[in-house]
């Protein structure tokens, strides 16, 4: 791979499929669960990692809103997962400077899971060095539908970039600006109903690690693969990075 300087052109906001956890178990003749606690681990190294490299925004694909589709059993260990996560990091995540934001439909969760994400995002929200989004229960066809629903009956009469505006402050990501690089660990190449409306633009890296394995190497190679590529947003010429 061509070595680039990543100061150079730098993505502000990284999106991951966090994917091959049950694989990285099986390998092992572990139960899949062995995968998803170090898929955590992974999470909370490139957490680090990333806000080192200076990434703004790091969004997390923790749980599809089709993961429901797995084994109840595989499901709640998921669920026990993401309790101790979120009791275990939101003071490391605040002490780093980070800012915790969940996106995804929350309804379906267990309330004492939504509070602890309601005390995570507010006792992280002033922070500046890193917004981590974690996307919980996510779908982007969910999100593009629920936009949809919410949009003010004016919004029929908007011309179309006027009301991509709009929506695009409807959508569960409000705020965030969409992810320049999208990396999908294990070796899938496919979006899984992720970021659909977000992604119009993000250079993708695939990559055959599987997420436990996932670690600062990996991220800066991702890094410099986004730096070798040239964005053009449909003109024929580079548009300039800030
Ligand atoms: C990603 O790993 C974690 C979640 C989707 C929650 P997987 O559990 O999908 O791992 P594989 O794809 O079966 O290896
Ligand atoms: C996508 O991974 C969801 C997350 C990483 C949370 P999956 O493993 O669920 O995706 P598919 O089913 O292989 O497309
Ligand atoms: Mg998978």
């Amino acid at each position: 791979m061509q070595q680039v300087d990543t100061k150079q052109k730098k993505p502000l906001h990284v999106a991951i499929i966090m994917d091959g956890n049950g694989r990285w178990a099986k390998a092992r003749g572990l139960p899949r669960v062995a995968g998803h606690k170090q898929g955590a681990e992974a999470a909370r190294r490139v957490t680090t990692a990333a806000a080192e490299l200076g990434v703004k925004y790091l969004t997390l694909f923790g749980f599809s809103s089709e993961n429901w589709r797995r084994p109840e059993s595989e499901v709640n260990e998921l669920m026990k997962l993401l309790r101790h996560y979120l009791r275990s990091e939101t003071a490391e995540l605040h002490k780093k400077g980070a800012r915790l934001r969940v996106i995804g439909d929350r309804t379906r969760l267990d309330s004492d899971i939504v509070e602890l994400i309601e005390q995570a995002e507010a006792l992280t929200q002033d922070n500046t060095e890193i917004t981590v989004i974690m996307a919980l229960n996510y779908g982007g066809r969910q999100d593009i539908a629920q936009a949809a629903l919410k949009l003010p009956p004016e919004a029929k009469d908007l011309a179309p970039e006027a009301l991509e505006d709009v929506f695009a402050a409807n959508l569960m990501t409000v705020g965030i600006p969409d992810p320049d690089l999208l990396i999908r660990t294990s070796g899938e190449q496919r979006i899984s109903n992720f970021l659909l409306w977000q992604c119009a633009y993000a250079e993708m890296v695939f990559t055959d690690t599987l997420w436990p394995d996932f670690n600062k190497k990996d991220l800066l190679a991702a890094l410099d693969e986004y730096a070798t590529r040239d964005r053009r947003f449909g003109d024929t010429k580079s548009v300039k990075q800030t």
